[in-house]
């Protein structure tokens, strides 16, 4: 939040070190002037009863009137802020990316592009995108610290907010309201691009996965992807599994992480998630199907095509 990386960003981080640095000086102010009188003012040997003094008013009026003005200049720079961290949204403005929260990982669309992914979502650097967050079964929160404001994500009632980032790079975010026991392992990340590698990116990924992958065991992954329970809960584009309980897998192998931010993603920790999700997180939706190693490695090689 302190190093914020987008104009909405910017003005939270501003307006919070402009009430810290108000109310410091307020503290410095009042502790030093108890501190002062206390030593100054102390009853001294033989000394009576102190002269009681039962109102200066222009002392009072003037503790009254400054907080007064201070407050009412927080108010002002505070209404400022608010409007530049999180602009009007257009009347009839479409979302460019849909954010939907689910126990306990991101559903991440783009619907002008026909891209569906999770856990990860694209932007192109310096321009101003209109997210829709949704939530799809509690309620969940997104907040991306460097890059603006948290939203709840409300089932039933959609929430939308720009979202930007000026520097291509990775921006981490998390779940920010409780929604369960994984609630501290739903993490997204923002990935950044130049606008050439994102526009790339959504060629990409508005592609569907090769009906059938190349290699022989790639393609017996496929097989028991189909047979085993895989298919009930996941989607992958362009096959027979279109179910949307869990996260969409067309273009799994080109995410970052795996089960919401919680590992990176590669072939041994695609297969280690696979073997005992629950051991991973515990309490998640994904189920352990028991498989064997060779059908997890055979499993892992056909995720490992869906780049
Ligand atoms: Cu989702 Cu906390």
């Amino acid at each position: 939040m302190f190093n914020p990386d987008s104009p909405q960003g910017l003005a939270i981080s501003n307006l919070f070190v402009l009430t810290l640095l108000i109310a410091a000086g307020i503290f410095l102010l009042v502790a030093g002037l108890v501190v002062y009188a206390s030593i100054c003012y102390r009853r001294k040997p033989g000394q009576g009863e102190p002269y009681q003094n039962f109102g200066i008013p222009k002392l009072e009026v003037g503790w009254t009137v400054a907080p007064a003005v201070l407050l009412l200049g927080l108010f002002g720079v505070t209404f400022v802020g608010m409007g530049n961290a999180d602009p009007a949204v257009e009347k009839d403005r479409a979302p460019d990316i849909i954010v939907t929260g689910y126990q306990w990982w991101w559903g991440v669309s783009y619907p002008q592009a026909g891209v569906i992914s999770a856990n990860e979502i694209h932007m192109p650097a310096g321009k101003r995108m209109l997210v829709r967050l949704i939530g799809g079964d509690v309620i969940h929160d997104l907040w991306i610290p460097r890059l603006g404001r948290k939203m709840d994500m409300v089932p039933g009632h959609p929430n939308e907010m720009y979202m930007q980032a000026d520097t291509p790079g990775v921006y981490i975010g998390a779940c920010a309201e409780y929604c369960g026991v994984q609630h501290s392992k739903m993490l997204i990340r923002a990935v950044v691009q130049t606008p050439t590698e994102y526009d790339a990116w959504l060629k990409t990924h508005s592609a569907p996965a090769p009906a059938h992958p190349d290699a022989a065991f790639a393609l017996r992954g496929q097989q028991l992807f189909q047979q085993k329970t895989c298919i009930s809960c996941h989607a992958i584009n362009g096959t027979a599994a279109n179910a949307q309980i869990g996260p969409n897998l067309t273009h799994v192998a080109s995410r970052q992480t795996l089960a919401a931010g919680v590992l990176q993603n590669t072939p041994e920790n695609m297969a280690a998630w696979i073997k005992n999700p629950q051991q991973i997180k515990p309490g998640s939706y994904m189920p352990n199907l028991r498989l064997t190693d060779d059908e997890i490695k055979a499993l892992v090689a056909y995720m490992e095509t869906l780049k």
